[in-house]
């Protein structure tokens, strides 16, 4: 059987200097969302850009922002980048006490709500908020950085949500050291959207490298 994923070109590995022609560049490349990493150098040890850059970005795509926050609080940010142009806002599991009232934010705010799970937190962490959310978001690093070897145990992680997932319309996500070698297994146990920085803008050749993604997916299914 054939499966089509869907690919999200991270911007924490695009020119920082240039992000607009950056974005419009994936968007051209036939990237189908835009993954843009906020980190606030406290629940993740790198700092990146905030609700300011994705207001800035908004006009050069009509793709879908798919904004990932690794901040803490997370809560007192939410409607900023809703205002600012985000279509998804993924929030971290570990970030704060009150997962489920996040979720409920941002779904009032009229976006979809996401949640991100580290590599060390079990699945069972979104058991009693599945009918609240429309994305997954399982990270197969550490989050922090782009170019990090992919963490293999996070395979039997996808495959288990997607069993949780029972066939709701929620999007299951898998972020960090995605290449054509990771991705097969990952499309096999279920996910649907693959993030990929490194591995997409690395030499530049952008279309090529989105398609190689995609298509390692489609060979092996
Ligand atoms: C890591 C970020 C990822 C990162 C992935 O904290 O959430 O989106 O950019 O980068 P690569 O694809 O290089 O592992
Ligand atoms: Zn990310």
């Amino acid at each position: 059987m054939s499966r089509s994923v869907l690919i999200a070109p991270s911007i924490l590995s695009a020119d920082f200097s240039r992000f607009g022609e950056e974005v419009r560049a994936i968007d051209d490349a036939g990237c189908d969302w835009v993954h843009v990493d906020v980190m606030d150098g406290h629940f993740v040890p790198n700092i990146t850009f905030g609700p300011r850059l994705v207001e800035c970005i908004r006009p050069w795509t009509e793709k879908t922002l798919d904004v990932h926050l690794m901040i803490a609080p997370v809560d007192p940010y939410l409607e900023t980048f809703a205002k600012a142009g985000s279509d998804i806002i993924t929030v971290h599991a570990e970030a704060g006490p009150h997962l489920d009232r996040s979720l409920q934010v941002i779904r009032g705010l009229g976006k979809k709500a996401g949640v991100s799970l580290n590599p060390s937190t079990p699945e069972n962490v979104i058991e009693y908020v599945l009918d609240r959310i429309d994305l997954v978001l399982v990270m197969s690093v550490n989050p922090g950085f782009g170019g990090q070897a992919f963490i293999p145990s996070q395979v039997e992680k996808v495959r288990r949500i997607k069993a949780m997932i029972a066939g709701r319309d929620i999007d299951l996500e898998v972020d960090g050291g995605v290449t054509p070698e990771t991705a097969p297994a990952l499309a096999a146990a279920g996910a649907n959207v693959l993030v990929a920085g490194s591995g997409i803008f690395k030499g530049g050749a952008y279309a090529k490298n989105i398609s190689a993604i995609r298509d390692s997916c489609l060979l092996s299914a």
